[in-house]
């Protein structure tokens, strides 16, 4: 992977429970950023903590997934705001709702979808096309095992994960040629507000202070998709075995 691109990154969704640490873990490591969300008062208090913290540059802009019109103007301001195109861009914004809920009442649905791929393949596109008009850079997108197998339990997030982890690998296809590396991030479960009042088995459980650390990693080293616990790989491939007539009759 080549290290030209400047070192300066955009955390989408930056008020997720993960983005936080992995823009720390930037941080950490002399990035500037730009930490992007709708609420701009919470994003401040984040900004003034990294300034402090890691005396690095931090600008905060206002970034809706769904307001699609608006993605190539936010794709400018950035390279406005750093005085040039970043050097990548992670995609942490996401939204999970209740299945039950998803499957009876369409507009749920559709906001899944929408946030989930539609509005990642929106915004990435236009950085897609800065990093390879410059050709170096790095786009990560948070994905996840829900899209590696669809199941009952919640099978529209998966369908909307699904299709952005296909997005994802073309995009790497796509733009291998150019030097801009693509990073599927596939983290398991995660301790964050997304999971809040969940049951879930606490060893297959992520703290997002150490997902953070994996991804930035993973991300900087050029990996092409990752689990964020190594043992998801081996569980999502025993998932995925399993034959479809034996697997329909199953509640995992
Ligand atoms: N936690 C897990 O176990 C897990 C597992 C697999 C994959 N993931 C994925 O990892 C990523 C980070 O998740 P997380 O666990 O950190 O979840 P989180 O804390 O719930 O963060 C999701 C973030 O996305 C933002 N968002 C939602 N709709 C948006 C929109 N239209 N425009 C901009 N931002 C929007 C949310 O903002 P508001 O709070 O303002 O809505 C929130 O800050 C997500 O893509 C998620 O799907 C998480």
């Amino acid at each position: 992977m080549t290290s030209a691109y400047p070192k300066s990154v955009v955390i989408l969704g930056a008020l997720s429970g993960v983005a936080r640490y992995i823009a720390d873990e930037f941080a950490r490591r002399g990035f500037s950023l730009i930490l992007a969300e709708r609420d701009m008062a919470e994003l401040e208090l984040i900004a003034a903590d990294m300034r402090v913290r890691h005396s690095i540059a931090c600008y905060c802009l206002e970034f809706d997934a769904l307001r699609y019109d608006d993605h190539a103007q936010f794709v400018r301001q950035c390279a406005e705001t750093l005085g040039e195109t970043p050097g990548g861009v992670v995609l942490c914004f996401g939204f999970m709702a209740d299945q039950t809920q998803a499957q009876r009442d369409f507009s749920t649905a559709r906001r899944t979808l929408e946030v989930n791929f539609i509005g990642a393949v929106s915004i990435l596109e236009h950085f897609a096309a800065a990093f390879e008009e410059r050709g170096n850079g790095f786009i990560a997108g948070l994905s996840s095992v829900a899209g590696d197998r669809g199941r009952k339990a919640n099978y529209i997030y998966g369908a909307a994960k699904g299709g952005l982890s296909i997005y994802l690998q073309g995009l790497r296809n796509r733009l291998y040629a150019s030097g801009v590396q693509v990073t599927t991030v596939k983290p398991g479960f995660m301790d964050t507000p997304m999971t809040y009042g969940m049951e879930l088995p606490k060893p297959l459980v992520a703290a997002p202070d150490i997902a953070g650390r994996a991804i930035v990693r993973a991300i900087l080293k050029g990996k092409n998709v990752i689990y964020v616990l190594f043992f998801w790989r081996y569980i999502m491939w025993i998932i995925k075995s399993i034959p479809e007539w034996q697997f329909k009759k199953m509640s995992i």
